[in-house]
């Protein structure tokens, strides 16, 4: 398969493209504390919503992601998951949201949150960029079917619970605009680990979304990697990122403590870009340090 428009490679491209302006003048130490639907963690670096870690991985992969993410007190981010997997996730204490696939079984969605709720996960979420597959038709994940949602549906599930609802997978003022009309409150931009080639990046799009998004949270994936991706994503708008297949490697590398040490190393390299130019509260990120040139 040739590697033509792959969506990774210039989401990667793009991130590179953009470089950092420094204001040492009167910068202070920055504060790197992120606080996120009422809960505070140590940053705004989380974990992707990844999935199916011990069948890719090995037995127990997912619960080393899990288990390093709560000893970085990150947010943990997690994918497609039965009930029990979600349950032993949980059980870690990691502060979690479940990004539930767009089932065409709608009430399997309903219970998927019901079940969510029962946990007292942080937030729930539906992965809207995932109903179709390779030739357009029907997805077909783990034996089971996708639909497109509806606006009006994604309305219905935000009605429905008192956890924050968000929506993974936007890299459109169009799907923005429907998602935050639907009442979500959270966007992923993402396209999903190259799920379409020739993608925006999703920093290409972030500054017209965030221009539409008001108070509600702009998170992004896909090939942040470093605290220094991070921050130019904060610069450009984002609330926090999610960071996926390197916590795999590190899972690899030395399980929940590599995953552990990821997330604190990449904190600290933010932290480091938060100083250097003046950026130092994430409430009052500013946009011009990040130059294209
Ligand atoms: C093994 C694997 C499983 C994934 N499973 C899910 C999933 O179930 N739901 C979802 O929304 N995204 C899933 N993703 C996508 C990630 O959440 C993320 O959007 C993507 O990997 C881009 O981030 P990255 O470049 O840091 O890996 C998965 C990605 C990988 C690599």
């Amino acid at each position: 398969m040739p590697d033509i428009g792959n969506s990774n490679r210039i989401s990667r491209g793009y991130i590179d493209s953009l470089y950092i302006e420094t204001r040492y003048m009167d910068s202070t130490n920055p504060d790197t504390a992120f606080t996120l639907y009422g809960e505070t963690f140590a940053s705004p670096i989380m974990t992707a919503a990844l999935s199916h870690l011990d069948h890719f991985m090995f037995p127990g992969a997912g619960l080393a992601l899990a288990e390093g993410a709560k000893a970085a007190n990150a947010v943990l981010w997690y994918g497609m998951a039965d009930d029990a997997e979600i349950e032993a996730l949980a059980a870690t204490g990691a502060r979690m949201i479940e990004i539930i696939k767009p089932y065409t079984d709608r009430d399997k969605i309903l219970a998927k949150i019901r079940h969510a709720e029962g946990l007292g996960l942080l937030a729930v979420g539906i992965d809207i960029d995932h109903p179709f597959s390779e030739d357009g038709g029907p997805d077909i994940v783990d034996g089971e079917a996708m639909t497109a949602m509806t606006t009006a549906e994604l309305a219905g599930i935000c009605a429905a619970t008192k956890l924050p609802v968000i929506a993974k997978g936007v890299l459109s003022r169009h799907d923005a605009g429907r998602c935050l009309a639907a009442g979500v409150r959270g966007l992923v931009l993402s396209h999903h680990n190259n799920r379409i080639e020739y993608a925006i990046p999703p920093l290409a799009v972030l500054p017209e979304i965030a221009a539409i998004a008001g108070d509600v949270p702009l998170f992004v994936d896909c090939e942040i990697k470093t605290g220094m991706d991070a921050f130019k994503a904060l610069a450009l708008g984002a609330k926090g990122v999610c960071i996926g297949r390197p916590l795999m490697t590190a899972i690899k590398q030395g399980g929940a403590d590599a995953v552990r040490d990821y997330l604190n190393r990449e904190k600290a390299t933010l932290g480091k870009a938060m100083a250097y130019t003046g950026c130092t509260d994430l409430g009052k990120m500013d946009p011009a340090v990040i130059r294209r040139v």
